[in-house]
């Protein structure tokens, strides 16, 4: 991309800017391309784009406590952002240049601890970069900080015992889904323009889906998973969470670029046409007329109620909508297709402990921390939530493995689901399926999990999804907006092209997100002048049903 006259523009505009006391950059419901359009035009600067943001957490967080710690760098590294702006250097401008970016306490970076929001990781110091974090930085990306996350990201209602609970910008009395809900609950409140997450059955689509965004979980093997806290081999996935298509689609782009890697050996998955794709080109080429997708009628709860209604009411929205747009939507009734039967099949107690125990155990870690999962979980010192639908699971992944004679039959269930979904796609001639993320409303808080959620069919069979806002619950007392609903488009392997494609003709269709109420409040940008402000967690508000404590 060229800027022409950038110097000039620059010192034009940079002086009228200098004039506008401050009004120059609006980071409310910025994109990647509104803020590159402030900065190249010389309306701000990257410092005043980064301390737009750091004030805003500073101000609001409290709402929310979706971010456990800032990036006490960040500033400095927006001053050489600018100096090379000012420098005209626009080769080494990357599509994410300065562009504030939060990571999911799994990722490590060097700057600040991967501590999986665990009271006993909170000094787990990275020495080196993932990967991804590494490809994200090449590219221009500011990481100011780091958003809470269900503990170790086992569940999906982002409560921690180094974080506490994360609340719905939406509806103070529910969570924000999980178990990326940290970096959903910021991204929603304009915290920074996106953020990364995590999925290993739903983490990913949870939060997009509860917290009005888009987010893409893409196809096993597209972007190294390497130095971020796992779960499972088979199921892991990393991605992106956005305010908009578009923006889902350049940090994609970035993250996929990491390509092969020697230390998650699913990246030489890649077939050599879905290597390196730029999947911002071809984003607006797309057409929904002639599309033939499938809706999963078993991924839906037809009993009427006031947490089901409004999600099959969305539902009926979108279908509508997208039959008007020349689509086919073709009604998949197959049993096969029921999410608590499939789930059997979750290869998660299985390959946790193995997993874990490799990262524990990386030569790129320094710091005080359990060396192995057993350590983590034993007594005293180990410290973190009990939620008793979570440690059951616990309990059974401190005692299981990979050698396990049960595992080889998991992995071939995977195998014929996976097949099953291909005859699915191939009988009906479906370009991609459809369905709500979750059956119900995202859960209030203290529930014992976050039950209803659909993810676990492409967490299996390693499918590409693009999860897109589709509605709103009427408002109430406690949600003046109503509460956020969110659609899966899953697709065959590889073909996130198409589904970054139907998910903007989606976005087309009309605008459905909106802002939290709370967060539309604009927010007097400080100046910063010595560091980076700290930020505290609230811990006070962990529900009572989940004790800190041991096994
Ligand atoms: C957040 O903090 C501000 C200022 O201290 C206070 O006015 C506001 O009530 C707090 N909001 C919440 C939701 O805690
Ligand atoms: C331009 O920026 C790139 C990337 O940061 C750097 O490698 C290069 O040396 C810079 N060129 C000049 C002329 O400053
Ligand atoms: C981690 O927690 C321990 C125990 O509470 C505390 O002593 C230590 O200072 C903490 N370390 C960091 C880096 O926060
Ligand atoms: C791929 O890596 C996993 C661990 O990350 C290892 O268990 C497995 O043996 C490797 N597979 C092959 C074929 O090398
Ligand atoms: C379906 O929704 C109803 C009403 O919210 C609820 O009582 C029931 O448990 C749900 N069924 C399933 C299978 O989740
Ligand atoms: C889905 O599977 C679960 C568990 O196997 C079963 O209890 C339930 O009846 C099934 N639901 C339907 C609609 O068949
Ligand atoms: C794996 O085997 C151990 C030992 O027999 C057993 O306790 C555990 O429940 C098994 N794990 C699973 C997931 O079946
Ligand atoms: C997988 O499919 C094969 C062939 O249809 C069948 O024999 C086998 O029992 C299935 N295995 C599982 C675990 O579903
Ligand atoms: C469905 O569409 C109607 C008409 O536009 C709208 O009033 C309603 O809020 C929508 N329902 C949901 C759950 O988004």
């Amino acid at each position: 991309m060229a800027f022409p006259n950038r110097t000039v523009l620059l010192s034009i505009l940079g002086s009228i800017a200098s004039l506008a006391n401050g009004c120059s950059y609006e980071p409310r419901e910025a994109t990647i391309a509104s803020t590159h359009h402030s900065l190249y035009t010389g309306l701000t600067t990257c410092r005043e784009v980064v301390s737009s943001f750091l004030s805003r957490i500073e101000t609001l967080n409290n709402h929310t406590n979706a971010i456990l710690t800032l990036n006490p760098h960040a500033l400095t590294i927006a001053d050489s952002m600018d100096i090379r702006l000012q420098s005209n250097n626009a080769s080494g401008f990357g599509p994410l240049f300065c562009i504030p970016t939060l990571l999911k306490d799994n990722w490590d970076t060097i700057e600040m601890p991967t501590t999986g929001a665990n009271l006993y990781l909170n000094a787990s110091q990275p020495t080196i970069d993932a990967p991804a974090t590494a490809a994200l930085k090449k590219a221009g990306a500011i990481i100011i900080g780091k958003a809470n996350l269900h503990e170790l990201a086992l569940e999906g209602l982002t409560v921690s015992s180094l974080g506490g609970q994360t609340i719905n910008p939406y509806d103070y009395t529910r969570t924000p889904g999980g178990s990326s809900g940290g970096t959903g609950a910021a991204v929603a409140a304009s915290f920074a323009v996106w953020g990364t997450g995590t999925d290993t059955v739903n983490s990913l689509r949870s939060p997009a889906s509860a917290n009005s965004l888009f987010s893409c979980r893409p196809t096993r093997g597209l972007i190294s998973r390497a130095g971020i806290i796992p779960i499972s081999y088979t199921q892991d996935a990393i991605g992106p969470i956005a305010r908009s298509v578009e923006d889902v689609a350049t940090a994609l782009t970035v993250l996929a670029s990491v390509g092969y890697d020697e230390d998650d050996n699913t990246t030489a998955l890649v077939p050599a046409g879905s290597r390196g794709v730029d999947y911002t080109v071809g984003l607006t080429q797309g057409s929904l007329k002639g599309i033939r997708f499938g809706l999963i009628e078993g991924f839906f709860n037809r009993t009427a109620s006031p947490e089901t209604t409004p999600v099959n009411e969305a539902m009926a929205n979108i279908t509508a909508k997208l039959w008007a747009a020349g689509a086919t939507i073709v009604p998949i009734t197959d049993s096969l297709y029921n999410a608590t039967a499939i789930a059997k099949l979750d290869t998660q107690r299985y390959e946790y402990r193995e997993e874990m125990n490799t990262y524990l155990q990386r030569p790129s870690l320094s710091g005080p921390r359990p060396k192995t999962l057993d350590e983590l979980y034993a007594t005293p010192p180990g410290k973190f939530l009990v939620i008793p639908s979570e440690y059951e699971y616990v309990n059974t992944a401190l005692v299981s493995s990979t050698s396990n004679t049960s595992y080889a039959t998991v992995k071939t269930g995977i195998q014929n689901l996976t097949l099953a979904l291909q005859e699915t796609f191939t009988a009906h001639n479906l370009d991609a399926m459809i369905y709500p993320e979750q059956k119900n409303l995202v859960v209030p808080i203290g529930s014992p999990s976050q039950s209803g959620r659909n993810g676990i069919l492409a967490a299996l069979t390693g499918s590409p999804v693009v999860t897109v806002p589709v509605g709103f619950s009427p408002a109430t007392e406690t949600a003046p907006k109503g509460v956020p609903i969110g659609m899966e488009i899953l697709g065959r392997a590889w073909t996130e092209e198409l589904l970054l494609q139907l998910a903007w003709g989606v976005q087309g269709l009309g605008r459905v997100r909106k802002t939290p109420e709370w967060a539309e409040r604009e927010v007097e940008v400080r100046g910063f002048e010595e560091a980076v402000p700290g930020v505290t967690p609230k811990k006070d508000n962990i529900p009572e049903a989940y004790p800190v404590g041991v096994l």
